[in-house]
């Protein structure tokens, strides 16, 4: 398969949640791991870890975890408004397809999950309060790029993803399951598999940048093409 170039894949690297049961070979989801340990951790830390499932049995109780988790998110999400640059008709959509994700989730032939393990919280006890809460609360950026690796790896693969948080809600009985040690925060989980329905058709729609951008300060924008 010929390579994709960085932008196109960028582009086109939208939230997949229908994909096929068929398994994914573990020379696959290596380079996918290896796309996210290429990126940068703070202080080159690499406090990454992942766990990867494809036990029939574990994703099924995985999966009963995610769909009781979805409940919890509908309840909030069922009472918000969409976003101005959102029609409810789309909104309704993205929804519809992150409900049948979660009742196809233990269909997914891959469960990646991203956790990191947090550094102690005082390396020195002479740091003020306010100054290790910041820094505790900033160490979760260490994830930002290798998740996003993940995500352009599998579209450059043609994996499809989504990013997903949702389970969060269930997260004491996942650290059990997965015998998690009490200094792993979850991040993300990405469900991986082929897509039923490619990888849909053109860019991604997005805002555009001037709609999101400021010059030297807020209320500047960059300007319009
Ligand atoms: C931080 C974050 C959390 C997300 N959590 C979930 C989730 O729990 N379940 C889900 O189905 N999608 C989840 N998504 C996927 C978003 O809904 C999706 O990326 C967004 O709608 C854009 O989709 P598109 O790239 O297809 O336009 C999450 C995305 C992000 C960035």
């Amino acid at each position: 398969m010929e390579e994709m170039g960085l932008f196109q894949t960028i582009h086109t690297a939208r939230a997949l949640r229908r994909l096929k049961p068929d398994p994914v070979p573990d020379d696959v989801i290596a380079k996918v791991i290896d796309a996210a340990v290429r990126a940068p951790t703070g202080s080159n830390l690499q406090n990454w870890r992942f766990v990867v499932v494809k036990d029939a049995g574990r994703r099924r109780q995985i999966a009963d975890l995610y769909r009781a988790s979805m409940q919890t998110a509908q309840n909030v999400l069922s009472h918000r408004k969409p976003p101005p640059h959102m029609t409810a008709k789309l909104q309704k959509q993205m929804y519809d397809g992150a409900i049948y994700l979660a009742e196809h989730f233990g269909d997914v032939p891959v469960l990646l999950l991203a956790w990191l393990q947090l550094p102690p919280d005082q390396d020195n006890p002479n740091v003020p309060p306010e100054q290790a809460e910041t820094y505790r609360r900033l160490s979760g950026a260490s994830i930002y790029g290798a998740v996003q690796n993940m995500i352009l790896a599998c579209r450059a693969l043609g994996l499809g993803t989504v990013l997903t948080t949702v389970l969060s809600y269930k997260e004491a009985e996942l650290r059990k399951l997965l015998n998690a040690p009490p200094d792993m925060q979850l991040f993300a989980v990405l469900p991986i598999g082929y897509p039923i329905e490619g990888h849909g058709h053109g860019p991604v729609r997005r805002l555009p940048i001037s709609d999101v951008t400021y010059m030297e300060s807020f209320g500047n924008n960059w300007p319009k093409k």
